[in-house]
């Protein structure tokens, strides 16, 4: 395909440690409650799933997915504040769900706080619908914040 000379150039590769600072600064421009670098430095450690959307050579955008016994759980999806409502969200979460599917998971879950409208309904149009509640699972304001725990049946490629 031939792309215009102003359109951005962007892809999804792996996270690495030095992409940390980028993703620590759109992180917490994103939320109220931020993760620490020091959480993001131990995904990676741990082995987790963690993919960055580069654009024109900067991080606009990521997303960590942690696999374990067939079930996979997406612990961050996050496009930076200056390059919303672009597509990038959901070419990150096709992504990680192409990565679960890979990894043979049978079901994917998230948990994201009822409040968040914009999140909500990325994840309803991929297919994802709510199976629980976990009560104060959230830091707020005022007290705690319940989480809408959200699931999707995947089918591996290669079965
Ligand atoms: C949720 C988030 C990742 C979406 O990323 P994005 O790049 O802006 O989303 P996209 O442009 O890919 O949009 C994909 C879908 O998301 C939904 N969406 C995006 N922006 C929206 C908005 N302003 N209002 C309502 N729905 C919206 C729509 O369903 C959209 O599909 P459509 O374009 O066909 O209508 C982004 O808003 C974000 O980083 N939010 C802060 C972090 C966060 O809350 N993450 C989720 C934690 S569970």
């Amino acid at each position: 395909m031939i792309r215009s000379i102003a359109e951005p150039s962007s892809r999804i590769r792996a996270m690495a440690h030095d992409d940390l600072s980028m993703v620590s600064d759109i992180e917490r421009r994103s939320y109220e409650f931020p993760w620490s670098h020091g959480v993001f430095r131990d995904c990676l450690l741990a082995g987790y799933h963690c993919v960055v959307l580069e654009r024109d050579g900067r991080i606009a955008g990521y997303g960590i997915l942690s696999v374990a016994a067939g079930e996979a759980h997406i612990l961050n999806l996050c496009v930076d504040p200056n390059y919303r409502s672009l597509g990038y969200g959901e070419r990150l979460l096709d992504a990680i769900l192409l990565q679960a599917r890979s990894a043979k998971v049978r079901e994917i879950f998230l948990e994201v706080r009822p409040s968040n409208v914009t999140a909500l309904a990325l994840y309803r149009k991929k297919g994802f619908h709510k199976v629980a509640r976990r009560p104060a699972y959230y830091q707020a304001t005022e007290g705690r914040e319940d989480a809408a725990v959200l699931a999707k049946k995947l089918i591996s490629y290669d079965r």
